[in-house]
C-alpha cells in the first residue's frame, strides 16, 4: 500500500512512520508512506498557502490553488482509492473504517491547518473526510499518523502471530480481556490460575467472559 500525506509541515510526520511496527512495514516493501510539501507547489509569493477568508472573520485558510497543484500532480503518476481529508467535521475514524481502508492500494491525505481548505478543493477533490474524535487539533498532521498507524498495522504480513490483530481491541467488535506475563506471582498478586491451566478451550471461554465484562463495565454503548 501507498500512502501519500499532503502537509504544510511534513517534519511533524518523519517520526511516527520511523519506529517499531510502521518501521518494519516500511522496511518490508508493503507500506510507502510520502510525505508532500505542500509549499513545494504554490506559485504566490513566500511560498504562501493560505489567505484570509472571504466574508470576513478569524483564521486563515488554505488556498485551492496550490491544494489542486499538488493533489493533480500526484493523480499524474497514481491513481488513489481514495483522497482523504483530516478534518474535525469528519466521519469519527473507528477500526471498521481502519479495516476496511487497510484493503486498498492507494491513499491521499490531506493535513488542514489554520480555519480549514477552501470548500472547493472539498467539492471537488476529496472522497472521505475523517475525524478521529470530536476536538480540535492545530493540524491534521497528528490524525494523518493516527490513520495511518491504525491502517498500516492492519495490512497483511505486517504484523506476526504475536502482534496479530485478530485479539485487537474492536476487531470482534469487545474490548480485549486483560493480559498477563512473567512472573506469575509479584508481591502477592497472581496471574489468574486459569491462564497457567493449558486448557485452551477454558483459556478462550475466560478470555470472552474478561471481554464482555470490560466492556459491559468500560464502553457499554459497543454491546447491543
Ligand atoms: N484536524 C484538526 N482536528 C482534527 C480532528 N479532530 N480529526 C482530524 N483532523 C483534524
Amino acid at each position: 500500500m501507498k500512502i501519500d500525506i499532503i502537509s504544510v509541515v511534513p517534519d511533524l510526520l518523519e517520526s511516527p512512520f520511523a519506529h517499531s511496527i510502521m518501521k518494519r512495514a516500511r522496511d518490508k516493501g508493503l507500506l510507502e508512506v510520502n510525505c508532500i510539501n505542500l509549499r513545494e507547489y504554490t506559485t504566490y509569493a513566500r511560498a504562501q498557502v493560505d489567505d484570509y477568508q472571504f466574508g470576513g472573520g478569524a483564521g486563515m485558510v488554505m488556498m485551492v490553488e496550490p491544494l489542486v497543484n499538488a493533489i493533480e500532480s500526484l493523480q499524474e503518476s497514481t491513481v488513489y482509492d481514495e483522497v482523504i481529508y483530516l478534518t474535525p467535521d469528519g466521519k469519527t475514524f473507528d477500526q471498521k473504517m481502519a479495516n476496511h481502508l487497510s484493503l486498498k492500494n492507494n491513499l491521499l491525505l490531506i493535513c488542514g491547518h489554520y480555519k480549514g481548505i477552501d470548500q472547493r478543493v472539498r467539492d471537488h477533490f476529496i472522497t472521505k473526510e475523517i475525524s478521529i474524535g470530536d476536538y480540535v487539533l492545530s493540524g491534521g498532521e497528528l490524525a494523518a499518523a493516527v490513520l495511518v498507524d491504525a491502517i498500516g498495522r492492519l495490512i497483511p504480513g505486517v504484523l506476526n502471530d504475536e502482534t496479530s490483530a485478530l485479539t485487537d481491541s474492536f476487531q470482534d467488535g469487545l474490548l480485549a480481556p486483560p493480559v498477563y506475563t512473567r512472573p506469575v506471582i509479584f508481591r502477592d498478586w497472581k496471574v489468574p490460575d486459569i491462564l497457567l491451566s493449558g486448557n485452551h478451550a477454558k483459556i478462550e471461554e475466560w478470555r470472552h467472559e474478561q471481554a464482555l465484562k470490560n466492556t459491559a463495565e468500560k464502553r457499554p454503548d459497543l454491546l447491543p
